[in-house]
């Protein structure tokens, strides 16, 4: 198994900390000089969006932290209650704090590459899907409609998309679907006919390891933008901003030694899903 490495997510978490104390820090000593709050909370962005292209910090982290000083002067200018801070935080936390400790932060698969993945699964027989960190559950929603003999399941550990996943299911009454508050690495994959997984480089070796493992032969690994350390049997561009490709790995014989153990003891005691 590969060894989970000290969180890039809370590298980025302490740099943002650092970038808005030089934020504030420009508008306190900008203050003697030139007390005009306006001019200076431009120049706070400024300086926080120098010191994130400096550390070559991602895109989203860049806007986050150049939009934090504007967004600390609008709250203090228009006097919002302090339960609007805390209900935004609150929420964040429960979207976000997996990313802590699992480097897999929420971001969803973009709409152009839901046909691609749509295309892979049959039309005329049951088949079991697994979206592995589901986030709110969209793809599942998508497929689910398009492919009635399926049965979808979603793994995920933020508390609100997984909440929010599992409300939408029971209203929309489809029963097919379900989001479970499952940790990826604490389940098994033998049950599954297709794997899809958006997740980040940091998961990858490990996610293969357990893959290669433990899918049946047969059955099909998906894994957007994020290869793993083996050749896909097949790559499809995916026509989104990002240019993003969609690895697909039919799973075969190479990995049939490896299942069938894991299939002798599991398959006896909880039976395909589909
Ligand atoms: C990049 S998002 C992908 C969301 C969704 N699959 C999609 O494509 O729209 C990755 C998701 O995996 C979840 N996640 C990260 N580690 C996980 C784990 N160990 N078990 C289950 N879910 C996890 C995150 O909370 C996040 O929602």
């Amino acid at each position: 198994m590969t060894e989970i490495k000290p969180s890039a997510a809370l590298t980025f978490v302490l740099h943002t900390i650092v970038i808005q104390i030089l934020a504030a820090a420009t508008v306190v000593l900008g203050w003697q000089a030139f007390p005009n709050l306006s001019v200076l909370t431009l120049l706070s962005c400024a300086v926080a969006y120098a010191v994130t292209a400096l550390l070559r910090m991602p895109p989203s982290w860049r806007l986050c932290n150049t939009m934090l000083p504007l967004a600390a002067a609008v709250s203090l200018a228009v006097e919002l209650p302090s339960w609007v801070f805390m209900t935004a935080f609150i929420g964040m936390v429960a979207i976000y704090a997996p990313a802590l400790w699992t480097r897999v932060p929420y971001y969803p698969t973009h709409r152009a590459a839901y046909a691609l993945i749509l295309a892979e699964l049959p039309t005329d027989r049951p088949f079991v899907f697994l979206d592995i960190g589901c986030g709110f559950g969209d793809l599942l929603f998508f497929l689910q409609s398009r492919r009635p003999l399926g049965t979808f399941i979603g793994y995920e550990i933020g508390v609100l998309p997984w909440i929010w996943g599992t409300i939408r299911a029971k209203l929309l009454r489809r029963s097919s679907i379900s989001i479970r508050f499952q940790d990826m690495w604490r389940a098994s994959l033998t049950e599954y006919d297709f794997v899809y997984t958006f997740l980040s480089p940091a998961a990858m070796a490990r996610m293969w390891d357990k893959v290669s493992h433990e899918m049946r032969p047969g059955s099909t690994f998906m894994t957007n933008t994020f290869p793993v350390p083996a050749p896909a049997d097949e790559t499809v561009a995916i026509r989104d901003p990002r240019n993003s490709k969609l690895y697909i790995h039919r799973m075969g014989r190479e990995q049939a030694a490896n299942t069938a153990a894991i299939l002798a003891t599991t398959l006896p005691k909880t039976g395909r899903l589909g």
